[in-house]
C-alpha cells in the first residue's frame, strides 16, 4: 500500500525572512513542535513509516531533529522535562527517515522528481509541511490513503477558496462522483483573477502513482521557470485519472504569516492547553 512519504522541503521561505535565513521554514513551531513533525505525525497515522525529505543546502537541523540527541538526553534525564521528549522519541522510533538534496530550487515538481530515489516504483504520498492539517477523527492523508486503496489512481487534496484567492493555488475543476470526491479534467496553476476553473484549491497533501516520474521528467518549466507538479498532474488526469478529495479538516497555510498566526492560535488553543500531559508537553491528536 502507501508505505511512503515525500517532504518537500527545500524551499527558501522567503515570506518568512528573515527567520528563514538560516532556519528551515518546516522547523518552524506551531507552538512547541515543528511544522514537520506534525506533517510526519500525520502520515504515521496514516499507516506510512518511511519519510522521505527533499533537503537543501543549510537544513542541517531537519535532520537533527528525527535523531537523538545524547547530550541534551543525558542532561535531562530523571528530571520533570523528560516528559517533553515523549513524543518526538516515538515519533523517531515510528519511522525511517531518508534525504535527498535538491541542487536547484527548480520548483515542487522537480523536487518531487528529486525524490524519486528515495521513493522508488510505488504509489507514495506527499506532504507539504507548511500546509498545517487537523481532523481529530481521521487525518487528512489517511482519508487519502482509504480512496486509494479504493481508486489506485493519483489523488489530490482540494478545499474551497473564495473566488480572490484562487490565484494562489493550483486549482481544479471536474465531476463530482461521490460526496466530496471529483474526478479531474482540469487543472490551472495559479490562474490569473477571474478565471479560475472554479474555487476547489489543491492543497498541500497529494498520493501520486509513480508514472508521474515520467511526466515530470518531460514537463517544461512553467510560471517562474518552475516545474509544477499541476502540470504533471493535468497530464495524468487526461490520459488516465486524477482524483481530488474535499478533505475533512482545518488546514492552515502556515507559509503565509496569516497562516501561521491562525495555526498558532488554534493549536494553543485545542491542543496544547487541552492536554493532560504533565506540564502540558504533548501535542498528541489526530489529524
Ligand atoms: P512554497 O513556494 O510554498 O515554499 O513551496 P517556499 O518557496 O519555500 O516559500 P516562499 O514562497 O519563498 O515563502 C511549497 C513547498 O515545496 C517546497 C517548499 O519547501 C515547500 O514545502 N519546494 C518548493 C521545494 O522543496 N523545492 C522547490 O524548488 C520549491
Amino acid at each position: 500500500m502507501i508505505k511512503k512519504c515525500l517532504f518537500p522541503a527545500a524551499g527558501y521561505g522567503t515570506r518568512f525572512l528573515p527567520a528563514t535565513k538560516s532556519m528551515p521554514k518546516e522547523m518552524m513551531p506551531i507552538v512547541n513542535k515543528p511544522l514537520i513533525e506534525y506533517g510526519v505525525d500525520e502520515a504515521i497515522q496514516a499507516g506510512i513509516n518511511a519519510m522521505c525529505i527533499v533537503t537543501g543546502r543549510g537544513k542541517y537541523s531537519l535532520m537533527d531533529h528525527f535523531d537523538k540527541n545524547y547530550e541534551l538526553e543525558h542532561q535531562i534525564r530523571g528530571t520533570n522535562k523528560e516528559a517533553l521528549l515523549e513524543d518526538i522519541r516515538a515519533t523517531i522510533y515510528a519511522a525511517s527517515f531518508t534525504y535527498i538534496r535538491q541542487k536547484e530550487m527548480c520548483g515542487l515538481g522537480h523536487a518531487i522528481l528529486t525524490g524519486q530515489e528515495l521513493v522508488g516504483d510505488d504509489a507514495f504520498s506527499v506532504v507539504l509541511a507548511d500546509d498545517l492539517c487537523i481532523n481529530q477523527e481521521q487525518g487528512v492523508l489517511a482519508q487519502m490513503v482509504t480512496l486509494y486503496k479504493q481508486f489506485r489512481c493519483s489523488i489530490v487534496a482540494v478545499e474551497e477558496v473564495p473566488e480572490n484567492e484562487t490565484h494562489k493555488y493550483g486549482v481544479i475543476s471536474g465531476q463530482e462522483i461521490k460526496h466530496d470526491l471529483f474526478r479531474v479534467d482540469n487543472m490551472v496553476e495559479k490562474p490569473e483573477l477571474g478565471t479560475a476553473p472554479s474555487n476547489l484549491a489543491i492543497i498541500g497533501r497529494y498520493i501520486l502513482t509513480p508514472d508521474i516520474f515520467e511526466i515530470l521528467e518531460h514537463t517544461v518549466p512553467g510560471k517562474n521557470g518552475e516545474i509544477q507538479i499541476t502540470d504533471a498532474l493535468l497530464k495524468q488526469a487526461k490520459d488516465g485519472c486524477v482524483l481530488a478529495h474535499k478533505f475533512k479538516g482545518k488546514r492552515f497555510d502556515c507559509g503565509s504569516v496569516e497562516g501561521f498566526i491562525e495555526a498558532t492560535n488554534y493549536c494553543y488553543e485545542n491542543i496544547y492547553l487541552t492536554s493532560d500531559a504533565p506540564n502540558q508537553s504533548h501535542t498528541t491528536v489526530k489529524y
